[in-house]
């Protein structure tokens, strides 16, 4: 009884972690992150050249999304998973505190250091081994973890180890980012890391580490949440070994041999997952709007607009519009509206067994989210290209920017409301002492 009722206090105090790592993310998302994207779109467009925007402040942005972000959920995620996976260690809710404050204190640093500049040349690489530090503690407590002795040992999964691999290719971007920082303090005049070498390795976190760790939760979750038939295993395992011999492509600077390998491991993903296959139950839609497997599907058509525009860009992009139309269509339309999706399913039941707060705010977020990265991508080749009309698509893209500020806001919102406000067994507790 006492064991039983330390453990339940010690999933608790993991839970509040939890909660920690999905609040940093929100904010990373809505400020350092889509505020400054807004903020350099509505600049660009005013000077209506990409080249006018400082480097340093775009990177601040895509690595704000990328791991101050969707990298802090994930790890939030991976932490929670700890405590289904049998007995909790002791020691599992203080590396997760200790997680927590190394990453957010890097990424934040990274953020900073690009808008602000000040002691480029130390605080650059301080922040990429701080990220480094806090994730690598995540790393150790998470593969360190013994199941229980007691339960039935089974073989991996194809999803469990598409997630594996993803955990390898976040910390690949990782040390690659080490690397880099170091470079650029020892070697540049800023704190920018210089364009063509910044173009090939934002594949690393994109096709590594992002997107496998999105079809290794899908392969889990889909044939759950939207009764989807069981996935084709060996299929998603090669769809995640592609998008690696892409990734590496990418690095060796073989644009269109990347841009044609990632187009073919979407395909093989979509067939694995069975995204556009009749399902075979009806979808769980308890506590989500009804349009939930509508967006999700969604997510599957932006990816394959994200993989055409990326061979596209690849063959004839003059001013970055067709690049920026590919990446957004991949990080805005596939793994923002993913997470916008999936997340307000899954993370008020991973913070304390929540229910989300407005299943209508879900799908005004979602609805704004599709609608900007829509007028983002159809505007931002003609324009920055400087095609037919282009006039008129400069004056487009700001509206695109605030669309998807205002679906970030809701998004945001309704996390943090659902997350305000108190968790059922507190509240069946107070009950109980009333
Ligand atoms: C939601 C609204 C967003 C806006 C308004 C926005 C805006 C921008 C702008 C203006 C750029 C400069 C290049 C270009 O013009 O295409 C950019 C680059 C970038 N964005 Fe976004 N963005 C948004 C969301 C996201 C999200 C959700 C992610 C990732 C999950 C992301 C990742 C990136 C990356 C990686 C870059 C390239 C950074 C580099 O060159 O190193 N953005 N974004």
């Amino acid at each position: 009884m006492q064991r039983s009722e330390t453990s339940a206090a010690q999933e608790q105090n993991l839970s509040r972690a939890v909660i920690a790592f999905v609040v940093t993310g929100l904010l990373f998302m809505l400020l350092p992150g889509t505020f400054l994207g807004v903020w350099n779109l509505v600049s660009i467009s005013n000077r209506h050249q990409l080249d006018s925007m400082s480097p340093a402040w775009i990177q601040a942005h895509g690595h704000a999304q990328i791991y101050g972000w969707i990298g802090t959920l994930i790890i939030g995620i991976g932490f929670y998973s700890l405590s289904k996976m049998g007995r909790l260690p002791r020691f599992a809710v203080r590396r997760a505190w200790i997680a927590w404050a190394l990453w957010t204190l890097g990424a934040t640093m990274r953020w900073a250091t690009g808008i602000a500049a000040a002691e480029w040349r130390i605080a650059l690489p301080l922040s990429a081994v701080l990220e480094l530090a806090g994730y690598l503690v995540f790393f150790r407590t998470v593969s360190g973890h013994k199941p229980d002795p007691n339960a039935p040992r089974k073989p991996k999964e194809p999803w469990m180890l598409a997630v594996v691999a993803s955990t390898f290719g976040f910390l690949l971007a990782l040390l690659i980012n080490v690397a880099v920082a170091l470079y650029v303090a020892l070697t540049q005049t800023s704190p920018a890391i210089p364009h063509a070498l910044d173009q090939r390795l934002l594949a690393v976190p994109v096709w590594a580490f992002l997107i496998p760790t999105v079809w290794g939760f899908n392969a889990r979750w889909l044939p759950i949440f939207l009764g989807m038939r069981a996935p084709r295993g060996g299929m998603l395992l090669r769809a995640v070994a592609a998008a690696f011999a892409g990734v590496g492509f990418s690095a060796a600077g073989l644009a269109m041999a990347a841009a044609v390998t990632f187009v073919v491991s979407a395909v093989m993903a979509i067939a694995a997952l069975r995204v556009f296959e009749p399902a075979q139950q009806p979808a769980k839609l308890n506590g989500v709007h009804r349009s939930f497997p509508f967006f999700v599907r969604l997510t599957y058509v932006w990816l394959m607009v994200a993989g055409a525009l990326t061979i596209r860009a690849a063959a004839a992009d003059h001013a970055g519009g067709i690049w920026g139309a590919s990446r957004h269509a991949a990080t805005v339309g596939f793994l923002a509206a993913m997470v916008f999706a999936i997340g307000q399913k899954i993370l008020p039941a991973f913070c304390g067994a929540r229910v989300l707060f407005s299943a209508q705010a879900m799908f005004a977020s979602l609805l704004l989210l599709n609608l900007g990265c829509a007028l983002r991508v159809i505007s931002e080749i003609p324009a920055y290209e400087g095609f037919a009309f282009a006039g008129f698509f400069w004056r487009v893209l700001p509206v695109s920017a605030v669309i998807e500020l205002s679906a970030v806001t809701v998004f945001a919102a309704n996390l943090l409301v659902t997350l305000y406000r108190p968790a059922p067994h507190a509240v069946a507790k107070q009950r109980v002492f009333a």
